[in-house]
């Protein structure tokens, strides 16, 4: 029997279907999440193999979970955290504190203090405030300035928030550090997550290396590139696409061995690492005359929940059904929504399933980035239950 709360191993392919009917999930009132740990290591090597030069130090806000974190731990990642909390659970997994980078650009001070204590070396910076903000908290700390290189297509851009402008900012910023006796180290930026315009990784490689030259004629020991996240979740063809690019550009401009590459991959880790299974409690047809238009299910998870990612991260989530396929089998033009009563909480609206009842179950593959940290039981709708699974 598959037990929660600690990892459950199998032996060569996962079967969701032997699982969803162990586990009973019919029974249980939330959602189920599987958790398969052993993407992990499929995607480290993925990355390894397509991008050896580049480290990669997993973005903790995608999933904090303390098992997806400790899993990347163990296979030798680094950290990018955000807060003094992530930090936390970066060093409670086991990574040293050489291996975090501070990548928030606007941290609380007291934040900014705990990762003093910690030994936290690296820290991202935009802004004057900031610099002045760790000249009084943690001057020993590294800076890495963050500038702002968007790609043109992104599910969620970042550049309305963070980085400097590469033109007009960045070297006053450095600067403004060198006046001050703080250590400038390197820079970073951000495509934007779930980056569809590749070449914007060249671009943004190219800034940094004129603004390496300005800091190294500040006489600053320019040894850190960060190429921030923006990797996609499921699709390994695309991210050898993006890996392929973005070789060929430190080829180009960071020929040196010296200077240490990381990027922050969030999604890119843990997307396919979870399927979501959920349950239709209610059902719907709208007619047009006789004819069923659309049918219409209500699931035990919704855009308050996992869904979240439909409207803060602007995902397009798949659906699976669990009948047995036959060529017979008539599909129809489906709507599924979550359980609240909020007509905002629509999951997906044009999908196209066979004929479901109240009380079928429904899976959702690649759902593990940016879903369960941020998902809340609103409308008493409880959160999903998630079993671990490792391949022995
Ligand atoms: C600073 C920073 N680094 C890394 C990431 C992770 O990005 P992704 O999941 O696109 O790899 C994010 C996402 O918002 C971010 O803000």
């Amino acid at each position: 029997m598959y037990k929660f709360g600690e990892i459950n191993t199998y032996e060569g392919v996962l079967d969701l279907k032997g699982v969803v009917k162990e586990v009973d999930v019919e029974e249980m009132e939330e959602a189920l999440n599987i958790c398969d740990l052993s993407t992990l290591s499929q995607k480290y090597k993925t990355w390894i193999k397509h991008m050896p030069r580049v480290k990669p130090y997993y973005a903790v806000k995608c999933n904090d979970d303390a098992l997806i974190v400790k899993e990347l731990a163990d296979l030798g990642a680094g950290f990018d955290c955000a807060s003094k909390n992530e930090i936390k659970l970066a060093l409670e997994a086991g990574a040293k504190s050489e291996d975090i980078i501070f990548a928030n650009p606007c941290k609380p001070p007291s934040h900014l203090q705990y990762a003093k204590e910690k030994n936290i070396m690296a820290s991202t910076v935009d802004t004057e405030f900031e610099i002045y903000k760790i000249f009084e908290h943690y001057p020993e700390s590294n800076l890495v300035i963050r500038f702002r290189c968007e790609a043109k297509v992104a599910q969620c851009p970042l550049g309305d928030k963070f980085g400097c402008n590469a033109e007009e900012d960045a070297a006053a910023l450095m600067l403004l550090a060198k006046s001050l006796g703080l250590s400038v180290i390197g820079t970073s930026f951000h495509v934007g997550s779930g980056c569809s315009e590749y070449p914007a990784y060249n671009r943004a490689i190219a800034t940094a290396k004129n603004l390496f030259k300005f800091g190294e004629l500040l006489g600053f020991d320019m040894k850190l590139l960060d190429i921030g996240g923006g990797f996609p979740g499921a699709d390994d063809n695309k991210f050898a696409a993006i890996a392929e690019i973005v070789n060929m550009s430190l080829n180009k401009y960071f020929p040196d061995e010296k200077v240490e590459i990381i990027a922050e991959p969030g999604r890119f880790f843990v997307a396919s690492a979870y399927t979501l299974v959920c349950k239709i409690h209610a059902k719907r047809e709208v007619r047009a005359g006789k004819k069923v238009d659309v049918k219409m299910y209500y699931i035990n998870d919704g855009v308050y929940g996992s869904f979240n990612c439909v409207l803060y991260d602007h995902q397009e989530v798949t659906v699976e059904h669990f009948l047995e396929e036959d060529d017979n089998l008539k599909k129809f033009k489906t709507l599924i929504w979550g359980p609240t009563c909020d007509s905002l909480d629509k999951i997906i609206e044009d999908a196209y399933l066979p004929n479901l009842s109240c009380g079928d179950l429904i899976a959702f593959p690649n759902m593990g980035a940016y879903t369960v940290p941020i998902a809340s039981p609103f409308n008493g709708f409880m959160v999903p239950k998630t079993l671990y699974f490792k391949a022995i």
